[in-house]
């Protein structure tokens, strides 16, 4: 699977299991990608730069995206965290990427949000992006700050932005929950891909799933773009046991106190 993109190509949280996976797509096609992360890449493909940069710096940041064409922001804290950490890394960073798309003129921020958003959804329910939010901790309140973000820069300066509520994106689903939840690699590329390539998309949010045999999300939004997922997670069925379905649809992360968590 490879990715086309025209210009260059800015990816924040470049080092990370998901920036890894998008910039070898990225690589395929020989796309000029600027790297930015707090930590190194393991290595670099032909095309690509590393900036080093913590997205809670707005300067940095300003700096670091200076000539970028387009954002794929997938840099923070992705998990549960205290209020501290993902305040400086989502809160901030979130500001720090958008704020420095309108002072450079970026049109366009794919940015990863998280199924957390609407965590606090019962499993028995069926959601779709435009219901209100009900993130289930405090990352998930973090990513939902970032959908807000999204939807003023459109509204106010016309920086186009997809948001992606990514389900579980790992190479297989790991339990019974992510026969639900599992977003392939392969599906990741297509719908960053669409993400940067459709026309007209405003401000969107959909959510990043596979086409599994069940779900807890609309999928509807995503056809709008134009992403069709390839991959499915009914090749997994051995975690289709007799195990409990989790209550609500952010799973482990409704479970945890985060006001218990030291920065
Ligand atoms: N992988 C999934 O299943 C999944 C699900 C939902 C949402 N997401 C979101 O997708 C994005 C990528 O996920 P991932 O699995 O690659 O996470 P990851 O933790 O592997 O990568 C995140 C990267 O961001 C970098 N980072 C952290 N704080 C930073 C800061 N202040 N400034 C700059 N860089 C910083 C980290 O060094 C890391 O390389 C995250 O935003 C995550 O919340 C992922």
């Amino acid at each position: 699977m490879s990715i086309q993109f025209n210009g260059t190509l800015a990816v924040t949280g470049a080092s990370g299991a998901l920036g890894q996976v998008l910039r070898a797509a990225l690589a395929c096609s020989g796309v000029a990608v600027r790297c930015m992360d707090i930590r190194e890449p393991q290595r670099l493909h032909a095309g690509e730069t590393f900036v080093r940069c913590d997205l809670a710096d707005a300067e940095a940041t300003l700096h670091a995206l200076q000539g970028a064409d387009a954002i794929v922001h997938l840099g923070g804290i992705s998990t549960t965290a205290s209020f501290a950490e993902v305040v400086a890394a989502n809160v901030g960073g979130s500001f720090s990427v958008f704020e420095a798309a309108r002072r450079h003129g970026i049109r366009r921020v794919v940015y990863a949000s998280s199924n957390h958003v609407t965590g606090y959804y019962r499993s028995t329910q069926r959601v779709a992006p435009d219901m209100p939010q009900r993130p289930d901790s405090f990352y998930g309140l973090s990513k939902a700050f970032g959908e807000n973000l999204a939807q003023l820069y459109w509204d106010k300066y016309g920086i186009e932005a997809v948001g992606l509520r990514i389900g579980s994106c790992f190479e297989r689903p790991r339990d019974r929950r992510m026969l639900k939840t599992w977003l392939s690699h392969g599906d990741f590329v297509r719908l960053v891909d669409r993400a940067l390539h459709a026309p007209k998309v405003g401000h969107t949010v959909v959510y990043g799933v596979s086409d599994n045999p069940q779900t807890y999300w609309d999928r509807d939004p995503g056809n709008v773009l134009g992403f069709v997922p390839f991959d499915s997670a009914a090749a997994f069925a051995e975690f289709d046991d007799t195990a409990p379905e989790p209550q609500f649809q952010g799973g482990s992360f409704v479970d945890i106190d985060e006001t218990k968590l030291e920065p």
